[in-house]
């Protein structure tokens, strides 16, 4: 939950106007004059209060820290007065808006162009799917390797957190970057370099850093190395890792799939964003709510309602929509899945699943006379077919301080390719 409320009345009472200013150069957004005219209070950056029409007389501060300025809005609320807050670009990406929200503020937010999407129109350049970080007031290092992982990458930067620090860790790497300093205003530079060059000059605050990759179709910018995937989606590695060990789940007996065997199932189901996996015979939820980590939608279907696939769901912190009910019946109706996990259910189960088409399904199997019916099944309806049997043997403490090994039950592992 992120503690914002699905609607807010705004009609009674004193409101904060939370106003952008246009990195884009067009004129300040039409609601601004309205805004600053019924203004008891106005707060903004040094270069945010010079670019507009302050009412004379109106009080105002200027930002730096923070905390002064929430002070003063919170009491200007309390006493039914309207504050203006100006800062840059969409206030609500990157922006003032996170912290103002924290602070408990009513607000209203007049939005102009972002300096990112400024930037890229200043380059010619799309920027859907474009990854967009910051190195603002934190460790750049995530950005920095961001720009190394993608092929397009906006950096919001930081004084010593900019073109020349990100340029100096980009050497090496085949980048084209362009710096866009002061976008919307008389000193609006943009320039196209390269990693050396940028790490070698002063660039000036606020900027910022679109870091490109040579991407296929496209002529290789220097190194020499061949065209990065197009395909800016970042692969959403979950922080915790995933195939994690069976104590990360509750679970009932034998009722979840093994890490080693979910490292495995998981890697052949190739979930991501964009893409639904279905968990059939979810038992812990396991390789679901992994799936879910590494950002696909799921539908975990599990005929035992006592099994803990919310409560493991929401331990994750991943949204698994839960179905109660017998397979195949209970598939019936669901949306039709990219892959899907069948972990539980018998052949007519894994009939269904391959009559919903999906482009691959894994199937886990522990008994050997299951494994052939499985494989026929699949391979008539059009998959091509390969497993594998995983039979891990564990680390496990022996008295004195040596160490034995500990069998896992033998599994197999089907893996179905729509041909
Ligand atoms: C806290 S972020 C605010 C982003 C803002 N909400 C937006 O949509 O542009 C501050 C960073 O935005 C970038 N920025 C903001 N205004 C800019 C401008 N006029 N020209 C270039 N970069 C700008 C800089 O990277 C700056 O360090």
């Amino acid at each position: 939950m992120t503690g914002i409320p699905l609607t807010e009345d705004l009609s009674s009472g004193a409101a904060v106007t939370v106003v952008g200013i246009d990195a884009a150069g067009r004129p300040a957004y039409p609601g601004l004059a309205e805004a600053l005219a019924t203004a008891g209070l106005v707060v903004g950056a040094a270069r945010h209060l010079a670019a507009v029409p302050v009412p004379p007389g109106c009080p105002t501060v200027t930002l730096g820290p923070l905390t002064p300025a929430l002070d003063r809005l919170r009491a200007a609320v309390a006493a039914d007065e309207h504050a203006v807050v100006l800062a840059s670009g969409d206030p609500g990406f990157f922006g003032i808006v996170r912290r103002l929200r924290a602070a408990g503020l009513p607000l209203r937010v007049l939005p102009a162009v972002s300096s990112v999407a400024a930037a890229f129109a200043r380059a010619g350049l799309p920027w859907d799917g474009a990854a967009v970080v910051t190195a603002h007031g934190r460790d750049p290092r995530p950005a920095l390797n961001a720009c190394r992982a993608l092929p397009a990458v906006a950096v919001l930067t930081a004084p010593g957190a900019g073109a020349a620090e990100l340029g100096a860790g980009l050497v090496g790497w085949s980048r084209r970057l362009v710096v866009a300093e002061h976008l919307g205003t008389a000193d609006e530079r943009v320039t196209w370099t390269t990693p050396e060059d940028a790490a070698g000059r002063p660039w000036a605050d606020p900027h910022v850093l679109l870091s490109l990759a040579p991407t296929a179709g496209e002529p290789d910018a220097g190194a020499g190395v061949g065209p990065m995937r197009a395909d800016n989606q970042p692969a959403a590695a979950p922080a915790g890792g995933w195939a994690l060990p069976e104590s990360a789940y509750a679970h009932r007996d034998s009722m979840i799939t093994k890490a080693e065997v979910r490292a495995l199932a998981v890697a052949r189901l190739r979930p991501r964003l964009g893409r639904l996996v279905w968990d059939v015979g979810a038992g812990s939820g396991s390789v679901g709510i992994e799936c879910a980590l590494l950002g696909a939608a799921v539908i975990a279907v599990e005929r035992d309602p006592a099994a803990p696939v919310r409560a493991n769901a929401a331990r994750h912190g991943v949204d698994v929509r839960l179905v109660t009910g017998h397979a195949p019946e209970a598939l019936r109706g669901l949306p039709d899945p990219d892959a899907v996990f069948v972990g539980g259910g018998g052949t007519d189960v894994l009939a269904a699943v391959a009559a919903r088409r999906p482009d691959r399904v894994v199937v886990t199997l522990a008994a050997l006379d299951r494994v052939a019916p499985a494989v026929h099944l699949l391979r008539a309806a059009g998959y091509a077919v390969e497993g594998s049997q995983l039979a891990a043997a564990r680390l496990a403490d022996l008295p004195g301080g040596s160490l034995r090994l500990a069998a896992t039950n033998p599994v197999v592992v089907l893996t179905g390719e729509r041909r």
